[in-house]
């Protein structure tokens, strides 16, 4: 069993209603449901955290290896195209993980086009919603494994 930490930066706390045509209709709530069942169901466990603050997601990437984090599954928003501190915390901690958005950013605007983490990511999921989060449990369990 290993401890998964599913970490969601700024604005996803309004999904559900953040334009829905992007994001999809889901709440974050519901998806960490979903995204924990499947960390149950490959025996593993999940830890959930969001927040709108940059200092608060680097202080919970700073914990994740001290509190045993062996994987994580990160959607940073808008801090993906923006945060050189965030990704040096990633880098910091050395825990791997896998790079999940809701929307295809490769498709939107020029300035979502470059990801601070893509580089420095095992893999990355975009453009298939709420379902990428799912993917993305199945993808660390078998990297787990
Ligand atoms: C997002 C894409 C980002 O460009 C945007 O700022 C978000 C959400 C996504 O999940 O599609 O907040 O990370």
């Amino acid at each position: 069993m290993a401890r998964v930490l599913l970490l969601n930066g700024p604005n996803l706390n309004l999904l559900g209603t953040r334009e829905p045509a992007l994001y999809g209709t889901d709440t974050l709530e519901a998806i960490q449901k979903r995204t924990e069942a499947v960390a149950r169901e490959t025996g593993h466990e999940l830890i959930a955290f969001q927040s709108n603050a940059e200092h608060e997601l680097i202080e919970r990437v700073q914990r994740a290896r001290a509190e045993g984090i062996a994987f994580m599954i990160l959607n940073p928003g808008a801090l993906t195209h923006t945060s050189i501190a965030l990704r040096d915390a990633v880098l910091a901690v050395g825990v791997p993980f896998i790079e999940v958005h809701l929307s295809n950013t490769q498709a939107r605007e020029a300035f979502r086009r470059h990801s601070y983490f893509s580089d420095i990511a095992v893999g990355v999921i975009a453009g298939l919603g709420a379902y990428g989060y799912e993917a993305a449990m199945r993808a660390a369990a078998q990297r787990l494994a």
